[in-house]
């Protein structure tokens, strides 16, 4: 049985990643999951970790994160891949290196030794990052309720983006930087072009 491909769509809040992580699954009959939250025990996790009324500390925050990712990778991601199937993803590891590592502030080698004990070998064939400025994201999409990450600081947007840019630039191998300015159509394009080259 030949694995499935893994790819995730990473980049700060209102990028477009969800949709086209959608948009993916459905053109190469991939399982469409997400971060945080797909699973029973992740919606709990969700529901506590976006309350901007439950004050916790970044640490708390990391592991509540990885717990999700832990618990997501044994029981969706990983038996999906191993049955053939290709997952295309709405957020992953790099999320949490992002939004509390770079974001945060959270050490970065911690929160990399913590990722590796949660999801193990399972790591992404290539992740997508739809890069924009944090303007133009939140100009996209006013909601009437802040969540704790989108009523958090003015830089730290600033510093979640330049953290997403750090990593694709290490790693040019995994990760695929794309323009997140454009209408959906063109940039849908761009990302479909990348993923011709993986089997599917
Ligand atoms: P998400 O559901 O992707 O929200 P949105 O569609 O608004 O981007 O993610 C919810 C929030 O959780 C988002 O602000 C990013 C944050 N997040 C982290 O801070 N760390 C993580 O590891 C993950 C997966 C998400």
């Amino acid at each position: 049985m030949t694995r499935g491909s893994f790819v995730v769509f990473e980049g700060i809040d209102g990028c477009g990643k969800s949709s086209q992580a959608r948009r993916v699954a459905e053109l190469r009959s991939a399982k469409f999951v997400f971060e945080p939250g797909d699973s029973a025990l992740g919606a709990e996790l969700r529901r506590w970790l976006l309350d901007a009324a439950t004050p916790m500390t970044p640490v708390t925050e990391s592991l509540m994160m990885l717990a999700d990712r832990s618990h997501h990778v044994a029981t969706v991601i990983e038996p999906a891949l191993a049955a053939g199937t290709s997952v295309a993803a709405d957020r992953f590891y790099a999320s949490t290196l992002a939004y509390q590592g770079y974001g945060r502030g959270v050490d970065l080698a911690d929160l990399e030794a913590a990722t590796d004990l949660a999801i193990g070998t399972c790591r992404p064939d290539l992740t997508v990052l739809i890069d924009i400025d944090p303007e133009t994201a939140r100009a996209r999409g006013a909601r009437r309720v802040e969540d704790r990450f989108e009523s958090a600081d003015a830089h730290f947007h600033d510093r979640v983006r330049a953290g997403y840019l750090e990593m694709a630039e290490r790693d040019p191998g995994h990760w695929f930087v794309v323009d997140g300015r454009g209408p959906f159509e063109e940039v849908a394009g761009v990302i479909d072009a990348r993923l011709d080259d993986l089997p599917w």
